[in-house]
């Protein structure tokens, strides 16, 4: 049984990427449940409804979110009524949507967690507290648990991918917008991934337009980001594990840019 998961789409040129080559890759892979970080899907900010129905559209089951989850309002009309849309759960309680969700797919029950980490991002609960209690409910009903930790630092990734190995599918990484190059499965089954990277521009910086980012850096001067056009890039992971005990049995990164050719 195995789980595509496609890292942060980042504006237009992501979510063309993702119109274009989910499919391709659902054919390729036969994954049974998709699943896409759309935190940077709407002009880099954050996602609309409509952009929730294109990616489901496109063949998607699930979106996770992160740190940029409430920059476009048009969320809140939607989150509370969508229970695929998953935002981090460690913020507070009382947060409009839910940081987890439970899908059916064929006879299979697979659990989704979205986290955040607290390394250089804004402060939020714990989220090592947080996964805790989420896995321990969802693994009364089900092995199968996939978790996204949208986190800046390494340390608390790979902290977090050895804090839930034996008791999760799988851990990776969103946010860093960079595809790592350490995929494993850790010692008690666990599949992990630093950084699945980004769906989005390839010849920017981190998806947004170069110029404005590098004169930011020079001048030190407050600059608007947009998203850079040009050359496109996907980055996604896919991992399979036994459907029975959740254990994963292999992960494999997929990077699709004009220096990494797709093949059918
Ligand atoms: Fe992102
Ligand atoms: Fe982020």
């Amino acid at each position: 049984m195995k789980i595509l998961f496609i890292g942060d789409v980042v504006g237009a040129p992501g979510r063309k990427m993702i119109d274009m080559y989910l499919p391709k890759l659902k054919r390729k892979y036969q994954p049974l449940v998709t699943i896409v970080n759309g935190e940077n899907a709407a002009h880099g900010r954050g996602i609309t409804g409509k952009i929730v129905k294109g990616i489901f559209e496109a063949g998607a089951q699930a979106i996770t979110l992160g740190n940029h989850a409430w920059d476009n309002k048009e969320i809140f009309e939607i989150i509370d009524t969508t229970p695929q849309l998953v935002r981090p759960a460690n913020f507070p309680e009382g947060t409009p949507g839910s940081g987890s969700a439970i899908l059916k797919m064929n006879q299979l029950e697979v659990g989704i967690i979205n986290l955040q980490g607290r390394t250089f991002l804004p402060p939020l609960d714990c989220p090592f507290e947080k996964a805790e209690e989420l896995i321990r409910d969802m693994r009364k009903r089900t092995p199968i648990i996939f978790v996204d930790f949208h986190a800046e630092a390494t340390s608390e990734k790979q902290a977090m991918g050895w804090f839930l190995d034996g008791k999760v599918t799988a851990v990776v990484g969103t946010h860093t917008h960079v595809q790592t190059a350490d995929q494993r499965i850790l010692p008690e089954g666990t599949a992990y991934l630093t950084d699945v990277g980004m769906t989005g521009p390839y010849d920017g910086i981190l998806g947004m337009d170069r110029e404005a980012v590098i004169k930011k850096f020079v001048t030190s001067l407050p600059v608007r980001f947009e998203v850079s056009s040009g050359r496109e890039q996907l980055s996604g992971v896919i991992i399979e594990c036994d459907p029975a005990t959740g254990k994963a049995k292999s992960i494999k990164t997929i990077l699709i840019n004009d220096d990494h050719p797709f093949f059918e």
